[in-house]
């Protein structure tokens, strides 16, 4: 038992220095489909650490706030409307480049291009109907996270870090 605490203790600095958060989002398709826990856990078997989970209906302002870098593209209109359109499942995920990982895991924006392997390649056939979305860089992540988890998100250690980095 004290062997086990000392690695978990070794791992500590880890938390506060090189982990990084990004903001993670089951989209209404994705909801629709039934896809939640399919998408949540590989989040979770990956290794990356929840420390955030909630589950709205968007707010048009939230929702045009989120996508403001796209409000010049012609698919913007749609796309509120279908974001605003049912619940989203909002996730905020921690972990070592958790944003370029998060955006691996996802796949390609075009499911029919997007790997197989990838949440998109294995389940998605468009370009709308995509159902996730992921931070795309650090300052992004920082806004998304900041407008969708305005309470805050949960600090906590998980023991099994320790067993997902060396
Ligand atoms: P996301 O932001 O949702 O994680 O997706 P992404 O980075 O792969 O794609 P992005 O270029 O940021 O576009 C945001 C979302 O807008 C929809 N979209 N539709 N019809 C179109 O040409 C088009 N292009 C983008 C997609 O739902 C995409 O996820
Ligand atoms: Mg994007």
């Amino acid at each position: 038992l004290r062997e086990h605490y000392c690695i978990i203790a070794s791992n500590k600095h880890l938390e506060s220095t090189t982990m990084e958060r990004t903001y993670i989002m089951i989209k209404p398709d994705g909801v629709q489909r039934g896809l939640i826990a399919e998408i949540l856990g590989r989040f979770e078997r990956k290794g990356l650490k929840l420390v955030g989970l909630k589950s709205v209906v968007p707010s048009q302002e939230t929702a045009e706030a989120h996508y403001e870098v796209h409000n010049e593209r012609p698919f913007y209109p749609g796309l509120i409307k279908f974001v605003t359109s049912g619940p989203v499942v909002c996730m905020a995920w921690s972990g070592k480049d958790a944003i370029t990982v998060a955006r691996t895991l996802i796949g390609s924006t075009n499911g029919r291009e997007a790997s197989p392997g990838t949440i998109r390649g294995d389940f998605g056939m468009d370009m709308g109907f995509n159902m996730i979305h992921g931070s795309d860089a650090a300052e992004t992540a920082a806004f998304e996270l900041g407008l969708w988890f305005p309470e805050g998100l949960m600090e906590w250690d998980q023991t099994i870090t320790a067993w997902v980095y060396e």
